[in-house]
């Protein structure tokens, strides 16, 4: 088990805002991905937080993402509109887009925006609870690069593709929703790596397509539960890629191949206003009663409770906001150490070693 230490969410802010000011990034965009990054640890979704500032300032200081970018809005109808986020770094514009999407769909009832051109926007939950803490229902989803063999195949075709939904609710945070589309993230592979332990034989296969249980042997991850996860990865690339025009499918740039290229990846948000089909309140409070309701079963053997959807994460979040984020000894030592960054992603391809 690797030491790991808490750190107080602002400390935490602080250091990873520095790290990427030193990579070359703007103090406002540096803030705004510190705060996501904090948000996803903050959350115990480690794999899409600090973990990922020495990628994230390798890529930047290397021309992989605009420093300063001219992100326009193009409203094409009533409810709906792109943004072009000129490849800036993808927190940033992906905020700029739900920003524009949760004005209109305020003044419209419903707003789909697509994101185009930028570079990797990490733990979509942090996107579809925004929306939903202003009370309306929100959906995200976006490329990432090809590590995943499609359905009875043995080549890699699509990404780890991302879908997350958010809803508000009566008392309390709202639920979110929030996956990849594989049976498990490439970073569970490596921590199976690190420890030379075996993985269960439905989570990746080796370079000729077959299940392995060897981590040391994976060519390509699985999308879950077979071809629903299949059929659903492709839609997502359909919706956030290809229908903005941009690369989809084995296309969509990989993440660590070269650093100084633009990534070009998309995101959707898809936003309703619940009050155009029911009073909020009767919305707000039926999704309480929903969350109570999942409260009441009787847990099956093994478990302990049922939690709706993100409750996990949530629980975290309340805690670890006032009891310090857990964060890897080595993590903190690279965030408080004056290299920023160990120029080691570069030329790995979607499958980093590290
Ligand atoms: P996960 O497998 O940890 O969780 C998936 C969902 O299941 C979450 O909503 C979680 O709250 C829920 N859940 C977990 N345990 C539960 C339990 N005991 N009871 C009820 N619900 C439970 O998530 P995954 O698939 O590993 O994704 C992690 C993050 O990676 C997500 O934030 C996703 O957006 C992000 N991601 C981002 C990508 C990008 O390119 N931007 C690519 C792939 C993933």
């Amino acid at each position: 088990m690797e030491e790991t230490i808490k750190v107080q969410p602002a400390r935490l802010h602080e250091l990873i805002q520095e790290k990427l000011i030193k990579a070359g990034l703007k103090k406002e965009q540096a803030d705004t991905v510190a705060k996501h990054l904090v948000f996803a640890d903050a959350c115990g979704i480690h794999s899409h937080g600090a973990v990922r500032v020495d990628y994230y300032a390798e890529r930047i200081s290397k021309g992989g993402v605009t420093i300063d970018p001219e992100i326009t809005f193009e409203k094409t109808g009533e409810s709906t509109g792109i943004v072009h986020g000129d490849n800036g770094v993808g927190q940033y514009v992906a905020l700029r887009g739900l920003d524009y999407a949760m004005d209109m769909a305020k003044e419209s009832g419903a707003a789909i925006v697509g994101v185009k051109r930028m570079s990797h926007s990490g733990a979509l939950s942090y996107y579809v609870k925004r929306a939903a803490e202003e009370n309306l229902i929100a959906i995200s989803m976006c490329q990432s690069d090809p590590m995943v063999v499609p359905f009875g195949g043995s080549e890699n075709y699509f990404g780890t593709n991302p879908i997350a939904f958010a809803v508000p609710r009566e008392n309390g945070a709202p639920v979110v929703f929030d996956m990849a589309t594989t049976v498990q993230a490439w970073g569970k592979i490596l921590d199976a790596r690190s420890k030379n332990q075996d993985i269960p034989d439905n989570w990746a296969v080796d370079s000729e397509g077959h299940p392995t249980t060897n981590p040391h042997d994976v060519h390509g991850l699985l999308p879950l539960a077979g071809p629903k996860g299949f059929g659903l990865m492709m839609m997502v690339d359909v919706l956030s890629g290809m229908l903005l025009g941009l690369p989809f499918g084995k296309n969509v740039s990989s993440m660590y191949s070269d650093l100084t290229e633009k990534r070009n990846l998309g995101q959707l948000f898809i936003l309703i206003d619940p009050t155009r089909f029911t009073d909020l309140p009767s919305f707000k409070h039926s999704v309480e009663t929903m969350v109570e309701e999942l409260h009441t079963i009787a847990p099956a053997i093994g478990f302990q409770q049922v939690y709706y959807p993100g409750e996990t994460n949530q629980i975290k979040y309340d805690t670890y906001m006032t009891e310090g984020i857990p964060v890897t000894k080595n993590i903190m030592d690279y965030l408080e150490s004056d290299t920023v960054h160990f120029n080691q992603y570069g030329g790995t391809g979607s499958f980093a070693t590290s």
